[in-house]
């Protein structure tokens, strides 16, 4: 239980050894937008596909186990931000993120053959504008202009998950509240 502020920043360190401890992590967006084209669906099919790859062992979190060859997560997060283009899946490798588009079922095998266990790029899975396509998240004109507030991370991180919301600073506030600074 967390009661103190060094118990809060043991907490993040561990989460955010966690978040590390992944090979890849698949990032279905989960918003309602999303759902409503099909994102449920497109979380069970991945889900199904890496508990299958051999190598693969598919993981709530890295922590404390003993995984294959590579520690792979499937999570559900967030609106990512462009909800007329759902389903959207991100790879996530570290500080590489992959932003994939339009996700059908058909497409997910290939999604993990060449993006989770490989390191391609499916060309036509990507946001194209004219004649330039995008990998990035960030890098798409649409969310580049953004500056996110609120929803700064949302679509980074496991909507359902106290460690990954941990990871990304959550219950920082509490700090700066004095009765917390005093607390034992
Ligand atoms: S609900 Fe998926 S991008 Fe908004």
């Amino acid at each position: 239980m967390i009661k103190t502020m060094e118990c809060l920043d043991q907490a993040r360190a561990a989460a955010l050894r966690q978040l590390a401890g992944y090979d890849c992590r698949i990032l279905v967006c989960s918003g309602t937008g999303c759902i409503a084209t099909g994102s449920n669906k497109i979380f069970d099919i991945l889900e199904g596909l890496v508990k299958e790859a051999p190598g693969v062992e598919l993981v709530f979190s890295p922590c404390g186990g003993d995984h294959g060859d590579k520690a792979v997560g499937v999570k559900k997060t967030g609106c990512q931000g462009f909800c007329e283009l759902g389903p959207l899946v991100r790879i996530s490798k570290g500080d590489r993120v992959i932003q994939y588009v339009k996700v059908q079922p058909e497409d997910c095998q290939e999604i993990v053959e060449k993006s989770v266990l490989g390191d391609e790029i499916i060309e036509r899975l990507l946001y194209h504008k004219g004649e330039q396509s995008y990998v990035q998240p960030d890098e798409i004109p649409f969310i580049a202009k953004q500056t996110r507030i609120v929803l700064e991370n949302c679509g980074r991180f496991d909507a359902e998950s106290l460690d990954e919301y941990l990871a990304a600073g959550g219950f920082e506030a509490l700090k700066r509240r004095s009765p917390w600074a005093v607390r034992p």
